[in-house]
């Protein structure tokens, strides 16, 4: 049941990004329980996003690219993909090693390949292009991979495709980050020239953030890990175990929205109690709006 003008979403996608874990839960830089992070994570996205038909990773799901790590993470996230009814794609960042990830993640495939992927939900395509250069920070990709996304966005389904990339295609806020920027934008544009995607779901830079490219929608997720905090001293980057944050990202036949979720568990109050909606939900369309939006005389 829709209470206002638009329908309900065609298609929900729950979106995390930079969980940068470690084996056996270790902290990171001695600091950060990313495990931790990603567990308040994983109980408040089967809240938040009980009605996700898929859930993205887009990258950096491991600090160091450890097989152990991405054991962790699937142990973390697997359940809650089960419990609400939706499949995990797991996108490789610059922290990512693909060996590893392969094999730990179940993906199959040569261990040196891109971890590409493409899976169709519903109506709905989710193209997952491998942003990172093995041995570089920075991101790209090569001549076999425009290939293979050319043939991804072929043809796609009543929805369009949401293209998953780790590194932004945007300008960085980050002078420092610049230059560990997406370095195949040209080619990129050009091959999303002709198909139909809705929005570009990233990571990377530990902030929620957005921008267009090649006048699609780039949707960023902040980390579940630490977030990058631009407000610190400069010229030193600065990070904050603080601020994580995950999105939800709604799919309509004509627009695109996304909302941040606070990642963490903490203490939250009711700004309005449940009998008050259960009243709300069962009146009659008018009354609803005279209960909820009319301002007292
Ligand atoms: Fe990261
Ligand atoms: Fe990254």
């Amino acid at each position: 049941m829709s209470f206002g003008m638009h329908p309900e979403p065609a298609a929900v996608i729950a979106h995390l990004s930079d969980t940068h874990l470690l084996a056996g839960g270790a902290l990171l830089a001695g600091l950060v329980d990313t495990e931790s992070h990603l567990r308040d994570t994983a109980e408040r996205l089967r809240v938040a996003a009980a009605d996700a038909d898929v859930i993205v990773v887009s990258g950096d799901v491991a600090d160091l690219g450890e097989r152990e790590a991405y054991a962790l993470a699937r142990e973390i996230l697997e359940p809650v993909a089960a419990a609400i009814g939706a499949p995990i794609v797991w996108a490789a960042g610059n922290h990512d090693e693909r060996p590893q990830m392969r094999t730990a993640l179940g993906l199959g495939g040569d261990p040196l390949d891109p971890v590409d992927s493409v899976v169709d939900v519903g109506d709905l395509r989710i193209v997952s292009l491998d942003s990172s250069m093995p041995g570089w920070h920075h991101g790209g990709f090569d001549e076999g991979q425009a290939e293979w996304l050319a043939a991804a966005l072929a043809e796609p389904p009543a929805l369009g495709s949401v293209l998953v990339m780790h590194h932004p295609p945007l300008p960085y806020r980050s002078k420092l980050m610049r230059l560990l920027e997406f370095r195949d934008e040209g080619r990129l544009a050009q091959l999303l020239d002709a198909g139909d995607v809705r929005a570009i779901l990233s990571g990377h830079l530990h902030v929620n953030g957005s921008g267009t490219f090649a006048e699609i929608p780039v949707i960023l997720a902040g980390a579940t890990s630490y977030a990058d905090d631009l407000g610190g001293p400069p010229p030193a980057l600065h990070g904050i175990d603080a601020t994580q944050s995950f999105n939800i990202v709604e799919i309509y036949a004509d627009s695109v929205a996304h909302t941040v979720v606070p990642a963490l568990s903490h203490e939250s109050r009711e700004t309005l109690p449940a009998h008050i909606v259960e009243q709300v939900v069962q009146l009659d369309p008018a009354a609803r709006m005279e209960r909820f939006s009319r301002k007292p005389l």
